[in-house]
């Protein structure tokens, strides 16, 4: 049976953002509102959901009728207060900074509807922290997607240090409508389940390379023939985004204050270049096309 969630609102139009409101509205048939700083973000994350709903339909998942009617289902808007009061349920989709993320809380906080849940797609920042920047705490919990969502069956749901028995709920039934498979963190902790493995295993990759034990390609070669992962470790981080996975690195570097979660040197630079991987055109491979992957000699 569905649940009573039918109006959701996205906050963020970007990589993660877009896919979250797409499954939002092709999935679970919700009414979704998509928001977010500008509008070239928004026609960015619009287009992107169109060419994933082409690459469905293209495969034979999804009819063309169907995709325009998903499509129809989602309405970008630059309006906070009136995108934010219609829904039911707020899934935050913004950019990995605690600053900028506490600062959005508060202000989606003032126009939250009255028992409106709040969720986060944050994959390293306490969801402690960011309830507290809010009115009702206890409306607020972690629900954490995979890149791509439109295509990683798992949620990560989190409990915050105030969250109600209740928003657990909401927020596992919103991932059951949307075809999903959910797991519960019992305790609000850095990098939830799967970031906290993830990451020290992207960061050895790393080290590989930057001390010259094997190339990009056969370390990830190596990953994923004999570990069978469905992407190599390295391919994987230019997927992420490299300063995505450096915020969480450094994330847990602060909240464990252990230094086994030092980030690579390596990974710090290309950073500091722009190789951020596939949304910069060029990381560990360069990246002319979604499905080129020529290893860069950039490094
Ligand atoms: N929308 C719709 N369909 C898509 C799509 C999208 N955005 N992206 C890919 N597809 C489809 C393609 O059309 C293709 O369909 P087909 O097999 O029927 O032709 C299929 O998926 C495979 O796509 P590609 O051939 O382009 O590429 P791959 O074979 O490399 O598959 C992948 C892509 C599904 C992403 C696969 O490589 C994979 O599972 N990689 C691992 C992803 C992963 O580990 N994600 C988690 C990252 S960690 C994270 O997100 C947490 C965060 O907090 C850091």
């Amino acid at each position: 049976m569905a649940s009573e969630t039918r109006r959701v609102t996205v906050l963020g139009a970007g990589l993660m953002g877009h896919g979250i409101a797409q499954v939002c509205a092709q999935a679970a048939g919700y009414d979704v509102t998509l928001i977010d700083v500008k509008q070239e973000f928004l026609d960015r994350g619009m287009l992107m959901i169109r060419e994933s709903l082409a690459k469905f339909v293209a495969k034979g998942a999804l009819d063309k009728g169907k995709a325009e009617e998903v499509l129809s289902r989602v309405h970008p808007t630059l309006d906070l207060a009136e995108a934010v009061g219609r829904a039911q349920l707020v899934i935050e989709a913004a950019t990995e900074d605690p600053k900028l993320k506490l600062e959005l809380y508060r202000r989606v906080s003032e126009h939250l509807a009255p028992g409106a849940t709040l969720a986060s797609n944050t994959s390293s920042i306490s969801i402690t922290l960011l309830a507290s920047a809010t009115r009702s705490p206890e409306n607020v919990a972690g629900m954490h997607f995979f890149n791509p969502p439109q295509l990683m069956p798992l949620v990560e749901v989190v409990r915050g240090a105030k969250t109600a028995d209740s928003t657990v709920e909401v927020v596992r039934a919103a991932a059951k409508d949307m075809g999903k498979e959910t797991v519960l963190c019992k305790k609000d902790s850095p990098g939830f389940i799967v970031n906290r493995v993830l990451v020290q295993a992207l960061n050895e990759a790393t080290l590989l390379v930057s001390e010259g034990v094997a190339d990009p390609e056969d370390i990830d070669k190596a990953v994923m023939l004999g570990l069978n992962w469905p992407m190599g470790p390295l391919k994987l981080l230019d997927y992420i985004g490299l300063d995505t996975a450096l915020g969480i690195s450094k994330v847990f570097m602060d909240e464990f204050e252990d230094s086994k979660y030092r980030p690579s040197p390596l990974v710090k630079q290309m950073v500091r270049a722009g190789l951020l991987g596939r949304k910069s055109g060029r990381g560990f491979y360069e990246w002319g096309s979604p499905s080129s992957t020529k290893a860069s000699s950039g490094r």
